[in-house]
């Protein structure tokens, strides 16, 4: 593959990289990203996927959220890939400074890097809205699954988590649509980019904002994008490696 040979080079020199990722790390994981001709946001629901992951959706129509919720993104067994795994080697051995990733699904983490700023937040985390008690990933899969089970469609409990303390809506620490980004985690990630000397950025169609416009603070002379699709970021980049991530990764 183009490119390999230099990224190879950047990388064995380099001790401050900087990783910026999206769904497309993950699809080698075995978990759709959202824009790829088989992802989430091109299979047919009753309102699109983007309306479904808002705020507003959420508040008003939270059982048809959680069905979706449950159905595409509560999903087990995922196991970090070859991108995952060289990320948490590289920081291991103090090359690479932070991961900076749209991903929801904890699987860098997973695969050992300690570093990871969650821009959209994480399924792993879910807090009651009323008394904030926490609930993780298996609290509220079993939630979920019960709730379907036990009740009707037309109980107010159906497909909705509730709190077992106070009774408030559970919700996903996820970042919906029409809600904001945490300020630490934005602050944190513009320092590790501003001060990166190589920022990789893969597995992103960099379309959504203000995630996407993270990777203008880079002041360096190795931006490399890892993607199979093209991105806006191209033209700008230093090395483009168009191909899967972790193919690539596992050649670095
Ligand atoms: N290797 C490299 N690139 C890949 C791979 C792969 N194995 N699989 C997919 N891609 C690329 C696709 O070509 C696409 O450009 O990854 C990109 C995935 O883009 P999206 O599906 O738009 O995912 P992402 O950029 O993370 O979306 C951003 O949109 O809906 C919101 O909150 C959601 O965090 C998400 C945000």
């Amino acid at each position: 593959m183009e490119g390999i040979e230099t990224l190879k080079k950047w990388v064995d020199e380099s001790e401050n990289i900087v990783f910026f990722g999206g769904a497309g790390v993950s699809t080698e994981s075995g978990i759709p990203d959202f824009r790829s001709v088989d992802g989430l946001y091109h299979q047919k629901y009753d309102y699109p996927p983007e309306t479904i992951l808002s705020h507003t959706f959420f508040m008003r129509k939270t059982p048809e959220f959680y069905k979706f919720y449950e159905d595409k993104l509560l999903l087990e067994g995922a196991k970090p890939n070859a991108a995952h795994l060289k990320l948490a080697e590289w920081e291991a051995k103090g090359k690479l400074k932070a991961v900076i990733t749209q991903n929801i699904d904890g699987l860098h983490q997973l695969a050992g890097s300690k570093e990871v700023l969650e821009l959209h937040g994480s399924v792993q985390r879910n807090y009651c809205m009323k008394c904030h008690e926490f609930y993780d990933f298996a609290a509220i899969k079993e939630k979920v699954v019960s709730s379907k089970q036990n009740d009707d469609p037309k109980s107010p409990d159906y497909m909705v988590p509730k709190c077992d303390k106070c009774g408030g809506i559970i919700k996903p620490d996820v970042v919906l649509y029409e809600e904001g980004l945490d300020d630490d985690v934005i602050s944190k990630s513009i320092r590790y980019i501003s001060n990166a000397d190589v920022l990789i950025i893969g597995g992103t169609s960099l379309v959504v904002y203000p995630a996407a416009g993270l990777i203008h603070y880079y002041r360096g002379k190795k931006l490399v994008l890892v993607n199979l699709g093209e991105t806006s970021a191209d033209s700008s980049a230093d090395l483009v490696v168009r191909g899967k991530i972790g193919e690539v990764f596992s050649q670095l």
